[in-house]
């Protein structure tokens, strides 16, 4: 425990997620908690972290941090390769983890990752923010209330017009594990998974390809990237079936020849359906009701500071009061398992050419 009875923080990796959106949300709650040391493997990433912020421990090594008794728990915000072996010794080393999306680069790691906090005791959060929009909040109130009946359907999209990212890992398979599927349509499955209650994902049947971001004359919104370099997908489609027969089809891009950037999911049910635009943070229920057709969307939304805040807050929440990871209703492992093992499905299912098995 750090000084005065706060949760010590560590922040190991601290690119673009870390000062975005960690750091500042951690600072927001100086009277929980302290941020005692920051790690990184970059100079230029630790000279920011001197020059921005005023922490005690600047390291480059994230083992240093890991070592230090005051820390109690820690955010991994390296890239999606770093994910497993940071969570796993860092949950070794004493420490509660809020690991961000993707859990890990396939299911086997986020196995191990499970297994690791099990073995513990310590907990493992990941950091699908999303489903802290109030608008998602929400509609999940109504679904819960039974007011959409049976959900059996649900139709996903995180597609983007022009959006590869030009910084960092994201368009190297190796490293990064895949591209849009892993990046972005991971975050609206979880979304999609945590409304319809979490069915057990069974079966996938999909494609995940790179058909227009290998070539060398595509217009790059956040820059150019180097098309030699790009070995991921940049559009993907799939068709899930869970446990209790209901299914998911899901679409993720980093380049397509659309309108505008989607990132949405359209929920099928008996009684309601709703459409939740995860930008906008809103959504609309299409009934019948007293002989007609209605669409209703919230006139007034309780407000947050952001989804990142609230992902912070829940983590610092569970910790403080020793609630499991579930009950303050952020992401825990085995969702995010569920997640990894959809975006398996569909990277497998592509290469075969045919429906597989998943979980
Ligand atoms: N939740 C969200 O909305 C959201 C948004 C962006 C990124 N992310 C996730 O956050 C992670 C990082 O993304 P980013 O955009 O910040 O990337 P980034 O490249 O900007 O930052 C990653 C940092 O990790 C450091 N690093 C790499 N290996 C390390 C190691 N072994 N020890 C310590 N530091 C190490 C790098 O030097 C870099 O500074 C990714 O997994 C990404 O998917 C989540």
């Amino acid at each position: 425990m750090a000084r005065n009875g706060k949760t010590g923080i560590g922040i190991i990796g601290f690119g673009g997620i870390a000062q975005g959106a960690h750091m500042g949300n951690y600072l927001k709650q100086t009277d929980t908690c302290e941020v005692i040391a920051i790690a990184d493997v970059a100079e230029e990433r630790r000279a920011q972290a001197k020059d921005k912020f005023a922490v005690e421990h600047i390291l480059e090594d994230y083992h240093k941090l890991l070592a230090m008794p005051e820390i109690d728990a820690v955010s991994v915000c390296t890239p999606n390769g770093w994910h497993k072996q940071i969570t796993i010794d860092a949950l070794r080393a004493g420490k509660h983890v809020l690991c961000e999306k993707p859990m890990a680069m396939n299911s086997g790691e986020c196995l191990e990752m499970i297994s690791a906090s099990k073995e513990t005791g310590n907990k493992l959060q990941i950091g699908y923010n999303m489903r802290f929009s109030p608008g998602a909040q929400s509609l999940k109130r109504a679904i819960d209330q039974g007011m959409m009946g049976d959900i059996y359907h649900a139709s996903a999209k995180a597609m983007r017009r022009r959006g590869v990212p030009t910084w960092g890992v994201f368009i190297d398979k190796e490293k990064n594990g895949g591209g849009p599927l892993i990046d972005i349509g991971v975050h609206i499955t979880d979304m999609t998974l945590w409304l319809m209650g979490h069915p057990k994902p069974v079966t996938v049947s999909g494609r995940a390809d790179a058909f227009i971001a290998r070539r060398g004359d595509v217009v790059g919104m956040w820059g150019q990237w180097d098309p030699k370099k790009y070995t991921v997908e940049d559009f993907a489609t799939a068709m899930i079936r869970f446990e209790d027969g209901r299914t998911m089809h899901l679409m993720s891009s980093f380049v397509a020849n659309i309108d505008r950037e989607h990132f949405d999911t359209q929920l099928y049910g008996t009684g309601a359906g709703a459409f939740f635009d995860a930008n906008a943070g809103q959504y609309t229920m299409y009934r019948e009701e007293f002989g007609t057709l209605t669409d209703t969307t919230a006139g007034w939304l309780p407000k947050v500071e952001s989804t990142h805040g609230e992902e912070i807050k829940m983590f610092i929440k569970a910790v403080q009061n020793d609630l499991t990871i579930e009950e303050v209703g952020a992401a825990t492992g085995e969702q995010a398992l569920m997640v990894t093992q959809i975006i398996d499905g569909i990277f497998r299912s592509s290469e075969e050419g045919r429906e597989v098995t998943i979980g």
